[in-house]
Protein backbone atom coordinates (compact mmCIF):
# COMPACT_ATOMS: atom_id res chain seq x y z
CA UNK A 1 0.00 0.00 0.00
CA UNK A 2 1.45 3.14 -1.04
CA UNK A 3 1.60 5.54 2.08
CA UNK A 4 -0.47 9.29 1.32
CA UNK A 5 -0.02 10.58 4.57
CA UNK A 6 1.48 9.96 8.46
CA UNK A 7 1.43 11.13 11.45
CA UNK A 8 4.59 12.65 14.00
CA UNK A 9 4.17 13.12 17.78
CA UNK A 10 7.21 14.24 20.55
CA UNK A 11 6.22 12.74 24.01
CA UNK A 12 7.56 12.16 27.29
CA UNK A 13 10.28 13.95 28.38
CA UNK A 14 11.39 16.71 26.25
CA UNK A 15 15.09 16.20 24.32
CA UNK A 16 17.34 18.63 22.56
CA UNK A 17 17.31 17.48 18.67
CA UNK A 18 13.44 16.31 18.62
CA UNK A 19 12.85 19.44 16.20
CA UNK A 20 15.42 18.69 14.03
CA UNK A 21 13.65 14.96 14.13
CA UNK A 22 10.46 16.14 13.09
CA UNK A 23 11.81 18.39 10.64
CA UNK A 24 13.52 15.52 8.83
CA UNK A 25 10.18 13.21 9.27
CA UNK A 26 8.94 16.19 7.49
CA UNK A 27 10.70 16.52 4.94
CA UNK A 28 11.35 13.20 3.93
CA UNK A 29 7.56 12.76 3.77
CA UNK A 30 7.08 14.89 1.72
CA UNK A 31 10.00 14.32 -0.46
CA UNK A 32 8.09 11.04 -1.05
CA UNK A 33 4.80 12.96 -1.87
CA UNK A 34 3.55 12.01 1.42
CA UNK A 35 1.82 14.70 3.41
CA UNK A 36 2.84 14.99 6.78
CA UNK A 37 0.63 15.69 9.99
CA UNK A 38 2.11 17.01 13.58
CA UNK A 39 0.33 15.77 16.43
CA UNK A 40 0.73 17.99 19.52
CA UNK A 41 1.32 17.13 22.90
CA UNK A 42 2.38 13.01 22.58
CA UNK A 43 -0.58 10.84 22.92
CA UNK A 44 -2.86 13.67 24.35
CA UNK A 45 -3.11 14.97 20.96
CA UNK A 46 -4.14 11.83 19.17
CA UNK A 47 -6.94 11.29 21.62
CA UNK A 48 -8.47 14.58 21.33
CA UNK A 49 -7.15 15.16 17.49
CA UNK A 50 -4.77 18.02 18.11
CA UNK A 51 -3.26 17.61 14.67
CA UNK A 52 -1.76 20.49 12.27
CA UNK A 53 -0.73 19.87 8.76
CA UNK A 54 2.77 20.22 8.36
CA UNK A 55 5.03 21.53 5.20
CA UNK A 56 8.31 22.26 4.55
CA UNK A 57 8.28 25.83 6.16
CA UNK A 58 6.38 24.71 9.21
CA UNK A 59 9.79 23.13 10.22
CA UNK A 60 12.25 25.97 8.74
CA UNK A 61 14.01 27.06 11.67
CA UNK A 62 13.83 24.33 13.80
CA UNK A 63 17.13 22.39 13.25
CA UNK A 64 18.84 24.60 15.49
CA UNK A 65 16.17 24.82 18.42
CA UNK A 66 15.85 22.87 21.85
CA UNK A 67 12.27 21.53 23.06
CA UNK A 68 9.76 20.19 20.73
CA UNK A 69 7.50 22.43 18.60
CA UNK A 70 5.12 19.71 18.48
CA UNK A 71 4.89 20.47 22.60
CA UNK A 72 5.21 17.13 24.54
CA UNK A 73 3.02 15.48 27.42
CA UNK A 74 2.86 11.64 29.67
CA UNK A 75 -1.05 11.14 28.64
CA UNK A 76 -2.53 9.16 31.58
CA UNK A 77 -5.63 8.67 29.26
CA UNK A 78 -3.58 6.84 26.89
CA UNK A 79 -2.50 4.13 29.14
CA UNK A 80 -6.46 3.07 29.26
CA UNK A 81 -8.27 0.70 26.33
CA UNK A 82 -10.31 3.41 26.18
CA UNK A 83 -8.06 6.34 25.80
CA UNK A 84 -6.18 3.79 23.03
CA UNK A 85 -9.29 3.57 21.29
CA UNK A 86 -9.95 7.23 20.76
CA UNK A 87 -6.26 7.46 19.92
CA UNK A 88 -6.77 4.52 17.35
CA UNK A 89 -10.16 6.91 15.73
CA UNK A 90 -8.14 9.78 14.96
CA UNK A 91 -5.74 7.95 13.03
CA UNK A 92 -8.66 6.31 11.24
CA UNK A 93 -10.44 9.72 11.10
CA UNK A 94 -7.39 11.44 9.59
CA UNK A 95 -6.25 8.82 7.33
CA UNK A 96 -3.25 8.25 8.90
CA UNK A 97 -1.10 5.41 6.94
CA UNK A 98 1.93 5.50 9.41
CA UNK A 99 3.03 7.78 12.50
CA UNK A 100 6.45 8.14 13.68
CA UNK A 101 6.92 8.47 17.41
CA UNK A 102 9.97 10.30 19.36
CA UNK A 103 10.94 10.20 22.39
CA UNK A 104 11.70 6.97 25.34
CA UNK A 105 10.37 4.21 26.62
CA UNK A 106 6.85 4.96 27.74
CA UNK A 107 6.67 6.23 24.04
CA UNK A 108 7.32 3.05 22.63
CA UNK A 109 5.18 1.18 25.03
CA UNK A 110 2.38 3.63 23.25
CA UNK A 111 3.65 2.74 19.79
CA UNK A 112 3.20 -1.05 20.96
CA UNK A 113 -0.45 -0.12 22.08
CA UNK A 114 -1.02 1.64 18.34
CA UNK A 115 0.45 -1.12 16.62
CA UNK A 116 -2.07 -3.74 18.33
CA UNK A 117 -4.43 -2.05 16.71
CA UNK A 118 -3.07 -2.31 12.98
CA UNK A 119 -1.78 1.39 13.24
CA UNK A 120 1.77 1.41 11.42
CA UNK A 121 4.09 3.29 13.96
CA UNK A 122 7.99 3.45 14.09
CA UNK A 123 9.35 4.83 16.85
CA UNK A 124 13.07 6.94 17.26
CA UNK A 125 14.81 7.20 20.33
CA UNK A 126 14.88 10.66 22.21
CA UNK A 127 15.72 11.07 26.00
CA UNK A 128 18.38 12.52 27.61
CA UNK A 129 18.83 9.91 29.85
CA UNK A 130 20.20 7.50 26.74
CA UNK A 131 18.30 4.55 28.20
CA UNK A 132 17.05 2.82 25.77
CA UNK A 133 18.94 -0.52 25.38
CA UNK A 134 18.51 -1.41 21.78
CA UNK A 135 20.15 1.70 20.51
CA UNK A 136 23.62 2.98 21.58
CA UNK A 137 22.70 6.56 21.09
CA UNK A 138 19.20 8.28 22.06
CA UNK A 139 18.75 11.69 20.69
CA UNK A 140 18.98 14.26 23.39
CA UNK A 141 22.39 12.76 25.60
CA UNK A 142 25.13 14.70 23.61
CA UNK A 143 23.64 17.93 24.27
CA UNK A 144 22.65 17.18 27.95
CA UNK A 145 25.68 15.72 28.95
CA UNK A 146 27.17 18.98 27.43
CA UNK A 147 25.01 21.23 29.00
CA UNK A 148 26.06 19.25 32.46
CA UNK A 149 29.81 19.60 31.72
CA UNK A 150 29.59 23.12 30.95
CA UNK A 151 28.02 24.49 34.17
CA UNK A 152 30.08 21.73 36.45
CA UNK A 153 32.81 23.12 34.50
CA UNK A 154 32.07 26.87 36.03
CA UNK A 155 31.48 24.76 39.35
CA UNK A 156 34.79 23.59 39.87
CA UNK A 157 36.28 27.07 39.13
CA UNK A 158 34.77 28.40 42.38
CA UNK A 159 35.12 25.22 44.23
CA UNK A 160 39.00 25.20 43.60
CA UNK A 161 39.16 28.57 45.04
CA UNK A 162 37.76 27.92 48.09
CA UNK A 163 38.87 23.85 48.41
CA UNK A 164 35.13 22.66 49.24
CA UNK A 165 32.88 19.65 48.24
CA UNK A 166 30.28 20.15 45.66
CA UNK A 167 27.49 17.50 45.09
CA UNK A 168 25.57 17.82 42.18
CA UNK A 169 23.04 16.19 40.99
CA UNK A 170 21.88 15.39 37.15
CA UNK A 171 18.68 13.60 35.67
CA UNK A 172 18.39 9.97 35.17
CA UNK A 173 15.77 8.35 37.83
CA UNK A 174 16.51 5.24 36.63
CA UNK A 175 19.78 5.18 34.11
CA UNK A 176 23.27 6.72 35.58
CA UNK A 177 24.44 6.98 31.88
CA UNK A 178 24.41 11.05 31.99
CA UNK A 179 25.81 10.85 35.13
CA UNK A 180 28.80 8.46 34.42
CA UNK A 181 29.22 10.14 31.57
CA UNK A 182 29.48 13.57 33.11
CA UNK A 183 31.47 12.33 36.09
CA UNK A 184 33.90 10.88 33.32
CA UNK A 185 34.25 14.09 31.62
CA UNK A 186 34.53 16.50 34.60
CA UNK A 187 36.97 14.63 36.91
CA UNK A 188 34.67 13.57 39.51
CA UNK A 189 35.79 11.99 42.86
CA UNK A 190 32.64 9.75 42.85
CA UNK A 191 29.67 9.42 40.68
CA UNK A 192 26.58 7.58 42.05
CA UNK A 193 24.41 5.97 39.64
CA UNK A 194 20.95 3.78 39.98
CA UNK A 195 21.84 0.81 38.32
CA UNK A 196 24.73 0.01 41.23
CA UNK A 197 23.35 0.64 44.57
CA UNK A 198 26.06 2.66 46.63
CA UNK A 199 28.23 1.74 50.13
CA UNK A 200 28.44 5.66 51.65
CA UNK A 201 31.27 5.11 53.62
CA UNK A 202 33.25 2.66 51.26
CA UNK A 203 32.15 4.79 47.50
CA UNK A 204 31.66 8.78 48.60
CA UNK A 205 33.63 9.34 51.95
CA UNK A 206 36.54 6.77 51.44
CA UNK A 207 37.13 8.38 47.96
CA UNK A 208 36.77 11.66 49.47
CA UNK A 209 39.69 10.40 52.05
CA UNK A 210 42.32 8.94 49.97
CA UNK A 211 41.72 12.11 47.22
CA UNK A 212 42.52 14.22 50.34
CA UNK A 213 45.53 12.38 50.67
CA UNK A 214 47.19 12.30 47.85
CA UNK A 215 46.70 15.86 48.23
CA UNK A 216 43.33 17.02 46.52
CA UNK A 217 41.64 19.96 47.50
CA UNK A 218 38.42 20.34 45.86
CA UNK A 219 36.02 17.04 45.59
CA UNK A 220 33.24 17.29 43.01
CA UNK A 221 30.28 14.47 43.49
CA UNK A 222 27.89 13.46 41.03
CA UNK A 223 24.97 11.82 41.91
CA UNK A 224 22.20 10.69 39.31
CA UNK A 225 18.88 11.69 40.56
CA UNK A 226 17.52 8.21 40.99
CA UNK A 227 20.37 7.40 43.42
CA UNK A 228 19.65 9.70 45.88
CA UNK A 229 19.27 13.16 46.48
CA UNK A 230 22.39 15.41 46.77
CA UNK A 231 21.01 17.50 49.66
CA UNK A 232 20.78 14.21 51.53
CA UNK A 233 24.55 13.20 50.73
CA UNK A 234 25.90 16.56 50.81
CA UNK A 235 24.13 16.34 54.38
CA UNK A 236 25.75 12.91 55.53
CA UNK A 237 29.38 13.74 53.87
CA UNK A 238 28.92 17.27 56.17
CA UNK A 239 28.06 14.59 59.49
CA UNK A 240 30.65 12.34 58.71
CA UNK A 241 33.89 14.34 57.90
CA UNK A 242 35.22 17.82 58.09
CA UNK A 243 33.62 19.18 55.06
CA UNK A 244 30.62 21.62 54.62
CA UNK A 245 29.58 20.74 50.54
CA UNK A 246 27.77 23.13 48.21
CA UNK A 247 24.33 21.35 46.76
CA UNK A 248 23.69 22.02 42.89
CA UNK A 249 20.49 20.12 41.59
CA UNK A 250 21.01 20.88 37.41
CA UNK A 251 17.49 19.67 36.87
CA UNK A 252 15.96 20.62 33.64
CA UNK A 253 18.76 23.00 32.24
CA UNK A 254 19.73 20.10 31.00
CA UNK A 255 16.74 19.20 28.94
CA UNK A 256 17.00 22.20 27.28
CA UNK A 257 19.06 24.20 24.75
CA UNK A 258 20.45 24.41 21.24
CA UNK A 259 21.37 20.83 20.04
CA UNK A 260 24.82 20.17 19.71
CA UNK A 261 26.04 18.95 16.05
CA UNK A 262 25.75 15.28 17.00
CA UNK A 263 22.55 15.28 18.17
CA UNK A 264 21.19 17.07 14.57
CA UNK A 265 22.86 14.77 12.71
CA UNK A 266 21.80 11.73 14.44
CA UNK A 267 18.04 13.45 14.76
CA UNK A 268 18.21 14.41 10.97
CA UNK A 269 19.50 10.63 9.76
CA UNK A 270 17.13 8.80 12.07
CA UNK A 271 13.84 10.90 10.67
CA UNK A 272 14.58 10.30 7.40
CA UNK A 273 15.02 6.40 8.22
CA UNK A 274 11.42 6.34 10.07
CA UNK A 275 9.91 7.40 6.79
CA UNK A 276 11.89 5.32 5.19
CA UNK A 277 10.71 2.34 7.09
CA UNK A 278 7.29 3.31 6.70
CA UNK A 279 7.68 3.57 2.80
CA UNK A 280 9.08 -0.35 3.16
CA UNK A 281 6.05 -1.11 4.58
CA UNK A 282 7.13 -1.66 8.23
CA UNK A 283 5.63 -1.46 11.45
CA UNK A 284 6.50 -1.96 15.17
CA UNK A 285 10.60 -0.75 15.37
CA UNK A 286 12.54 1.22 16.52
CA UNK A 287 15.39 2.91 14.55
CA UNK A 288 18.69 2.37 16.46
CA UNK A 289 22.63 3.51 16.05
CA UNK A 290 24.71 0.34 15.98
CA UNK A 291 28.41 0.64 15.40
CA UNK A 292 28.20 3.67 13.69
CA UNK A 293 25.72 2.58 11.59
CA UNK A 294 22.02 2.09 12.13
CA UNK A 295 19.18 -0.82 12.83
CA UNK A 296 15.82 -1.31 12.84
CA UNK A 297 14.64 -3.27 15.98
CA UNK A 298 11.39 -5.03 16.40
CA UNK A 299 9.82 -2.08 19.16
CA UNK A 300 8.91 -5.27 21.89
CA UNK A 301 12.31 -7.05 20.95
CA UNK A 302 13.75 -3.69 21.57
CA UNK A 303 12.12 -2.74 25.17
CA UNK A 304 12.82 -6.31 26.55
CA UNK A 305 16.81 -5.88 25.68
CA UNK A 306 19.06 -4.02 28.98
CA UNK A 307 22.04 -2.36 29.09
CA UNK A 308 23.67 -0.67 31.56
CA UNK A 309 26.60 1.49 32.99
CA UNK A 310 29.87 -0.53 32.30
CA UNK A 311 32.11 -1.80 34.44
CA UNK A 312 34.80 -0.11 32.40
CA UNK A 313 33.65 3.18 33.03
CA UNK A 314 33.06 2.33 37.07
CA UNK A 315 36.84 1.36 37.00
CA UNK A 316 38.03 4.34 34.60
CA UNK A 317 36.48 6.42 37.34
CA UNK A 318 38.65 4.81 40.28
CA UNK A 319 41.82 4.79 38.12
CA UNK A 320 41.53 8.94 37.45
CA UNK A 321 40.75 9.61 41.22
CA UNK A 322 43.29 7.23 42.38
CA UNK A 323 41.57 5.45 45.01
CA UNK A 324 42.64 2.22 43.36
CA UNK A 325 46.16 2.80 43.56
CA UNK A 326 45.77 3.27 47.51
CA UNK A 327 44.16 0.66 48.17
CA UNK A 328 46.48 -1.68 46.59
CA UNK A 329 49.65 -0.14 48.53
O1 LIG B 1 13.32 12.66 30.17
C1 LIG B 1 13.93 11.95 31.13
C2 LIG B 1 13.91 12.74 32.39
O2 LIG B 1 14.55 13.98 32.19
C3 LIG B 1 14.53 12.02 33.57
O3 LIG B 1 15.93 12.09 33.61
C4 LIG B 1 13.86 12.70 34.72
O4 LIG B 1 13.82 11.87 35.84
C5 LIG B 1 12.48 12.96 34.20
O5 LIG B 1 12.59 13.01 32.80
C6 LIG B 1 11.86 14.21 34.73
O6 LIG B 1 10.62 14.34 34.17
P1 LIG B 1 9.61 15.56 34.33
O7 LIG B 1 9.62 16.28 33.03
O8 LIG B 1 8.30 14.94 34.57
O9 LIG B 1 10.09 16.41 35.45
Amino acid sequence: MAMKRIGVLTSGGDAPGMNACVRAVVRTALYHGIECYGIRRGYAGLINGDVVQLNERSVSHTINRGGTILYSARSKEFMTEEGQRKAVSTCKFLGLDGIVVIGGDGTFRGAQALSKYGINVIGIPATIDNDISCTNYCIGFDTAANTAIDCIDKLRDTMQSHERCSVVEVMGRHAGFLAMYVGLAVGATAVLVPEDPFDFEQDVIEKIRRAKLKGFTHFMIVVAEGAGSAADIAKRIKDTIDLDPRVTVLGHIQRGGTPTGRDRVNATKMGYLAVQLLKEGKTNRVVCTREGGYVDVDIEEGLAMKRSVQEMEIDVLDAMTGSISLTDN
